[in-house]
């Protein structure tokens, strides 16, 4: 076996066998397969697809590519992921709520790709915050305070570290065999018993139409199902950036003012009521959705989540004097209004359009080894369906580079009927 027969073989639309996925992985993994080689791959899958059974071959061999955490001793474990979109801070904010409602929460986060952002990058923009933690002591902290939030640094899934970087460098992103074997893959070696995914839908998902979500959504349930891991996927809209801030650390003040209790917008209040309630019904702690969605609210209103945040961040090395008073955070050297030219509705805001934007301010990366800049990005005063008139300030650009803001404020970023 040869990894130039098996580049041809999918490259010529033919279905892999299990020695020829599991070849790919294992050489890939150690390094005795070339990046430029697991690209070529890589492109074939993304254009000729691949069945189920390669999917489910593919996600196994990457889940077992390294370590894979027994977690029995922490009870039900409900882990929760979503295939990405722009200003998605659900997890930062989701999190502790279950954890504070007695779900333990062991959870490994990605860094940013492609357009969208990552847990990861946002929770680094916390000085101080390690997500870089020992597997005994993400357990013991587990154990201890009932939630850690890390990056992919144990050697769990190595293959879909490398992969999922390469993927980001070569436009091979937005395809249901890679992204439904990069999740699996990862909750499987995480250990969780359950998984909730929020899979996102729309112009700044990867999934751009329902029909493309559904089938992503019923590929992770099966492969759950086969590796007897129970999984829900709720699909949710990614046609505008969730809530108002995209950025960084713009993203991490606005996770920390709801869980602080400050009033929030409609669609962060929509995803994290339906997730958390899923979460909260697969570990048998409510006994309907109903129950789930009022229990999230009230931890946030009694302020118990919060409380389980500000643990979170000190146990994981974090200031938390940051997330007390959030203008301790480093700014963007400009920030600059952007004016409503017309009176009208807010008709679209546009999730892939403003991803771009902040990837070309700095917030994400073009290629793997870029530096991310963690204080740039927009912060959005009006949401589509919102009345404007002319001259209202629409939101705020984030920016280190003025020239980048001129060159923004040229563009249309807000269409108005
Ligand atoms: N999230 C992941 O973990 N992997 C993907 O491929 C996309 C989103």
């Amino acid at each position: 076996m040869n990894i130039l027969d098996i580049i041809a073989k999918k490259r010529d639309g033919k279905e892999l066998t299990k020695e020829e996925i599991k070849y790919f992985i294992t050489k890939y993994t150690n390094n005795e397969i070339t990046d430029y080689q697991a690209s070529a791959l890589v492109m074939a899958i993304y254009i000729n697809g691949m069945n189920e059974r390669e999917i489910t071959d593919l996600t196994l061999e990457m889940a077992y590519s390294g370590d894979v955490l027994d977690l029995s001793s922490l009870g039900e474990v409900v882990d929760k992921h979503s295939t990405g979109g722009v200003g998605d801070k659900i997890t930062i904010i989701l999190m502790p709520i279950v954890a504070s409602l007695g779900i333990p929460v062991a959870k490994m986060s990605g860094r940013g790709l492609g357009f969208t952002g990552g847990t990861v990058d946002k929770l680094e923009s916390i000085p101080g915050y390690t997500t870089n933690v020992p597997v005994d002591k993400f357990i013991e902290n587990v154990k201890r305070i009932g939630i850690s939030l890390i990056g992919q640094t144990l050697n769990l899934a190595p293959a879909d570290k490398k992969l999922y970087a390469l993927r980001d460098t070569i436009s091979c992103t937005d395809s249901i065999p890679l992204i439904a074997s990069s999740i699996m893959s990862k909750k499987i070696a995480s250990g969780a018993n359950k998984i909730v995914i929020d899979v996102t839908c729309g112009s700044g998902a990867f999934m751009k139409n329902t029909y493309d979500a559904k089938e992503l959504a019923r590929v992770m349930t099966e492969i759950g199902r086969l590796a007897e891991k129970e999984t829900v996927c709720i699909i949710t809209d990614m046609n505008e950036p969730v809530g108002h801030a995209v950025g960084n650390t713009l993203e991490v003040i606005e996770a920390i003012d709801v869980l602080k209790g400050k009033e929030m917008p409609k669609d962060i209040k929509n995803i994290i009521t339906e997730l958390g309630a899923n979460m909260l019904l697969l570990a048998n702690k409510v006994k309907d959705i109903d129950e789930g969605k009022a229990k999230i609210l009230e931890n946030i209103s009694n302020g118990k989540a919060y409380n389980k945040f500000l643990e979170l961040v000190e146990n994981q090395g974090g200031d938390i004097t940051y997330i007390e008073n959030t203008d301790k955070f480093e700014k963007a050297k400009y920030i600059t209004p952007i004016i409503a030219k017309a009176s009208g509705k807010v008709a679209k805001l546009d999730a892939y359009t403003i991803g771009k934007l902040s990837v070309y301010l700095g917030a994400g990366r073009m290629k793997k080894e870029d530096d991310i800049q963690k204080e740039v990005g927009f912060v959005f005063c009006k949401k589509v369906g919102d009345d404007v008139n002319e001259g209202d300030i629409l939101g705020y650009i984030h920016s280190n580079d003025e020239e980048k803001t001129k060159e923004i404020l040229k563009q249309e970023i807000f269409t108005i009927e």
